[in-house]
């Protein structure tokens, strides 16, 4: 009997996670034999989970919060995209037992751009990101992939900043804090990294004053979909584009190698996963 392949997103905390009903759904839609669930893994179980869930059936993993630095210690190949970002978002279970780690969050940020904003030129002007969190990091790596000729970068706590540019080169500008707001000046593609306009968190302060009406806006914060810095960004007359695809289609490749099928992202993916 061959067993139906499993997966699931791994974790803690884990059950905010939105990855169960995205793959749920997709599972679903498609008729394909599958199982997706969340798993509340801490760090001290977290290498001698991954080594277990081949046996189970598991043929892979999503990796969440806080673990996606850790688990590239645990993989036995990363990816090139991972280890440039220096974290991994999705596992695969080879056949021969070893753990493949990938990144898929780059991925993810350029295709929902590209899905949103059909239209966006990432070679027209240089892109400009408030924060410098693990979120970032992947969306540097994606805008230099897409060929953004340069990248003002501005966070709170500016080394921070100073790190990433340290790491990913010359192409990046450092701005500090105090002065963000002018690095809109020439943007064309412009993101909000940080968590301020969450609910529950801060709200997102920076002068919005220099946005030019033809960038494309793009925030990672996705609840509330329509945020404070898009609604902002709308009334100057900005094309705005949600975070809540480039959680999806951050899932697209792992569900792919998981279960056979490339999956949609769509408005019937997005109401599965926001009912
Ligand atoms: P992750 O690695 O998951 O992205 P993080 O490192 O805590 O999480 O990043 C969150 C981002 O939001 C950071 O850029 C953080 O700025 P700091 O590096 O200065 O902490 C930013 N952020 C969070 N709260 C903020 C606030 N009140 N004001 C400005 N930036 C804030």
């Amino acid at each position: 009997m061959t067993q139906i392949p499993r997966a699931a997103v791994i974790g803690d905390p884990i059950s905010h996670s939105l990855s169960p009903k995205l793959h749920g759904h997709w599972l679903r839609r498609y008729g394909l034999a599958g199982e997706y669930t969340a798993l509340h893994v801490n760090k001290d179980d977290l290498q001698q989970t991954l080594r277990d869930l081949p046996g189970q059936g598991f043929v892979g993993a999503n990796i969440t919060l806080p673990h996606k630095v850790r688990v590239l210690d645990y993989a036995d190949h990363v990816s090139d995209r991972a280890t440039l970002i220096g974290a991994a978002n999705t596992l695969i279970f080879k056949e021969d037992g070893g753990i493949y780690a990938d990144n898929t969050d780059g991925y993810g940020f350029i295709a929902n751009l590209r899905q949103g904003a059909p239209d966006w030129d990432p070679k027209a002007g240089p892109a400009a990101i408030f924060g410098a969190g693990g979120a970032a990091r992947a969306i540097i790596v994606g805008l230099a992939d897409a060929g953004v000729p340069e990248i003002f970068l501005s966070n709170r706590t500016r080394l921070k900043a100073d790190g990433l540019k340290a790491e990913f080169g010359a192409r990046i500008k450092v701005v500090d804090w105090v002065k963000a707001g002018a690095m809109l000046a020439n943007a064309t593609t412009v993101i909000n990294s940080t968590s301020l306009g969450m609910t529950g968190a801060q709200d997102f302060k920076v002068s919005l004053e220099a946005l030019r009406p033809d960038a494309v806006v793009t925030d990672i914060v996705y609840n509330p979909l329509q945020t404070e810095f898009l609604k902002q960004a709308a009334a100057k007359g900005c094309r705005t584009v949600d975070g809540l695809g480039m959680l999806l289609h951050q899932g697209v490749p792992g569900f792919e190698r998981w279960f056979g099928k490339r999956p949609e992202v769509d408005e019937e993916t997005r109401r599965a996963v926001l009912s």
